[in-house]
């Protein structure tokens, strides 16, 4: 058995995308997979955390041994999110949240009308900043995913958003980041950072959990 680095801790993680509804039959959303979120509830549980996944629409097995939520909207995932934030010692951030929902989610299937129409959207509420403002005791870690000035735009969002530690990935290839197995992350926090190597997302979650102990709680 491994070490149980996270022995008696509560961590709770977001995975997947968020499904924004246009009208009963269609919505907006992107291309996550999911993966990353899941790799790290399964590691987490292995390293003896009680965990809680919180999902968005994803075609993934629930790891053994932890508790998921499962959600749609950002909203959803915000409500879900803040119900049980300042509990844990931990919340990490992995979902890829819908930046924008519809303004009106119209009540009956829209109909086809001229060759060009606008969907009016309105920003979805971020959702870890929210969960940094709002708990006094719990780590909060996010990700990133970025194509340039990993370290600088990753940083901002470290500050800006109030967060403990960012994980930013490279997503300008496509061997690593959405929708792949691998992962390669560089790690950032108020007075520290490191490099994960390109890895299966198995150990690249281990790495981090890894990180989030030494760095964050002692
Ligand atoms: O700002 P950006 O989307 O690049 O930030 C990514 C981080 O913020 C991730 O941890 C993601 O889960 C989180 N996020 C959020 N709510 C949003 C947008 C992003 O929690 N509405």
């Amino acid at each position: 058995a491994p070490a149980q680095l996270l022995a008696g801790k509560k961590l709770t993680i977001t995975a997947g995308p968020t499904r924004e509804a246009l009208d009963p039959v269609r919505y907006i959303s992107n291309h996550s997979s999911g993966k990353m979120g899941f790799a790290l509830a399964a590691e987490a549980v292995r390293l003896g955390a009680d965990v809680t996944l919180i999902s968005g629409p994803v075609n993934l097995p629930t790891p053994q041994g932890c508790q998921r939520v499962d959600v749609t909207s950002a909203e959803q995932m915000l409500a879900a999110s803040l119900a049980v934030a300042e509990q844990q010692d931990i919340f990490i951030g992995c979902a890829a949240v819908a930046d924008y929902r519809a303004a009106e989610i119209a009540p009956e299937k829209l109909k086809k009308q001229g060759d060009r129409i606008a969907i009016e959207l309105i920003k979805n509420p971020d959702i870890i900043a929210s969960v940094a403002e709002q708990t006094s005791n719990t780590i909060v870690v996010g990700f990133a995913a970025e194509t340039q000035n990993i370290a600088q735009y990753a940083r901002n969002k470290l500050t800006q958003k109030g967060l403990h530690m960012i994980a930013a990935n490279d997503v300008s290839g496509n061997d690593i980041g959405f929708n792949a197995n691998d992962n390669a992350l560089s790690v950032f926090w108020h007075d520290g950072q490191h490099t994960i190597e390109q890895s299966s997302k198995q150990q690249v979650a281990a790495q981090l959990l890894a990180l989030i102990q030494q760095h964050l709680m002692q």
